[in-house]
């Protein structure tokens, strides 16, 4: 299946061997992507093959990631194991979720929760792509900047391929799980006194002259893994297309991924219908609502200075903005922006449907919520919301909301409006009874 790397830019289109190490476009300075010859796929065959592969203990059949190999065909040879280090990300679970769809005015929801993945978040099914690559390339240490996810991702599956990682994070910015998970699986991390955009133009520095692999989401092999997301998860839903599919965007590389894997699948046959993409963003960092929404076009402006307390998309100038425009209006879908306090909420209903998540990820059903009411998503309509991270990444935000302590980045205090207070007790049985109307 022969692969390249082409420039994204519509007018450009210049091409790279798929072994060329490039994030930008030499020509046009644009973002690049993978691109594939796909010959004779047989879309019946492809969805029999991968079904029967549930049931087999080969490492890379029980990946949801390499277990779609067929549509992410850059490395030469993928029949071995050899130079693919895979921690069976993928896998994670479509669960319907009856109360937060009744919050949100839905008449049913489902969550693709990606924070059941091996590090906790959706980075994994990119991140097993990303190091793969570095192997091939037979690159020695990888880096990135981080908002955590990424870093606590990449710091596991290089320290699993024997590469060394490298992570550059906002000091005092990341949720303190995220930062626990690096250190634990060995990471060299500096922890710089500047925002992301910031720290990303000096890693891309960095990595240029001193020969280092980067592991960011402009990284074309990682949006690459990150196809298999919605891959997986029509697959679950035996190749029914959902209308709507809902995520929350920083640096905007997940909502790349999930349009080139609609537009391939569609192309190939797998489906016959593309979903609508709604992307949500927190309301102090949120420059592609901006542009999107802007009622006469505009050129693209960053945030300079993002705040949210959803730390995993506090970034205001997101890289992956053209491929996310072209991907959001070609679906027909739509950018939406949220509150402090429709996240602090929409994330405790999501709690308490028993399933959980991180801040960033509960954006997805306060835009719903915001969405349906606006009458732009319909109440019956079928919508499926990627739950992007694991509610253990950020137990600080959980403790403050449920006691009434969490304050906005702008200091005013948030609501507590579904707060879950312990309550301190003497060890006395009778007290506890009463307490409990026994
Ligand atoms: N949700 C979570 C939990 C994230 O960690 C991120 C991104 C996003 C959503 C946004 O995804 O950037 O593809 O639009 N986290 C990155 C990181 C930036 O460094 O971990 P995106």
């Amino acid at each position: 299946m022969p692969a390249e790397l082409i420039c994204f830019e519509r007018a450009c289109r210049a091409r790279y061997p798929i072994t060329e190490v490039i994030y930008n476009c030499r020509q046009c300075g644009g973002l690049i992507e993978a691109r594939y010859e796909f010959r004779g796929v047989d879309p019946e065959a492809l969805k029999r093959l991968w079904r029967e592969r549930r049931t087999s203990n080969a490492p890379l059949d029980q990946s949801g990631v390499w277990r779609y190999r067929e549509l992410i065909p850059f490395l030469d040879d993928t029949a071995g194991t050899a130079g693919i280090a895979t921690l069976r990300e993928g896998n994670t679970p479509l669960l319907e979720a009856p109360g937060a769809a009744r919050w949100a005015g839905l008449d049913r929801v489902e969550f693709k929760h990606q924070g059941f993945n091996p590090t906790g978040s959706f980075k994994d099914n990119g991140m097993t792509c990303g190091a793969a690559q570095a192997i091939r390339l037979g690159m020695r240490r990888v880096a990135c900047v981080s908002t955590g996810n990424t870093s606590a991702s990449m710091a596991a599956y290089a320290a699993a391929a024997g590469l060394q990682p490298i992570i550059f994070i906002p000091h005092g910015n990341i949720a303190f799980g995220k930062l626990a998970q690096a250190l634990e699986y060995g990471a060299r991390t500096f922890q710089v006194e500047a925002n992301f955009d910031q720290i990303l133009a000096l890693v891309r520095t960095l990595a240029e002259r001193l020969g280092i692999y980067l592991l960011n989401s402009i990284n074309p092999f990682r949006i690459e893994g990150q196809k298999t997301i919605v891959v997986e998860m029509l697959d679950q839903r035996d190749w029914r297309p959902p209308e709507w599919i809902v995520l929350p965007g920083g640096n905007l590389g997940n909502v790349s991924a999930f349009g080139k894997a609609l537009r391939e699948l569609r192309d190939l046959g797998l489906i016959a219908k593309m979903p609508k993409l709604a992307v949500i963003q927190a309301e102090g960092a949120s420059p592609f609502y901006r542009f999107m929404r802007a009622p006469h076009p505009v050129p693209f402006r960053a945030v300079e200075h993002p705040e949210t307390l959803a730390t995993a998309i506090k970034i205001g100038d997101p890289v992956s903005w053209p491929k996310a425009r072209f991907e959001v209006s070609s679906s027909g879908g739509v950018v939406e922006m949220v509150t402090e306090q429709e996240i602090a909420d929409a994330k405790a209903q999501i709690g308490r449907c028993g399933i959980g998540c991180e801040p960033a990820s509960a954006a997805t059903l306060a835009g719903i919520r915001k969405l349906v009411g606006a009458g732009l998503i319909r109440a019956h309509a079928d919508v499926v919301a990627v739950l992007t991270g694991n509610l253990l990444k950020d137990p600080d935000y959980i403790w403050r909301y449920h006691t009434g302590e969490l304050e906005a980045p702008s200091g005013e205090r948030l609501e507590s409006t579904y707060g879950n207070r312990p309550e301190v007790v003497p060890n006395d049985a009778k007290r506890i009874e009463a307490l409990l109307g026994g």
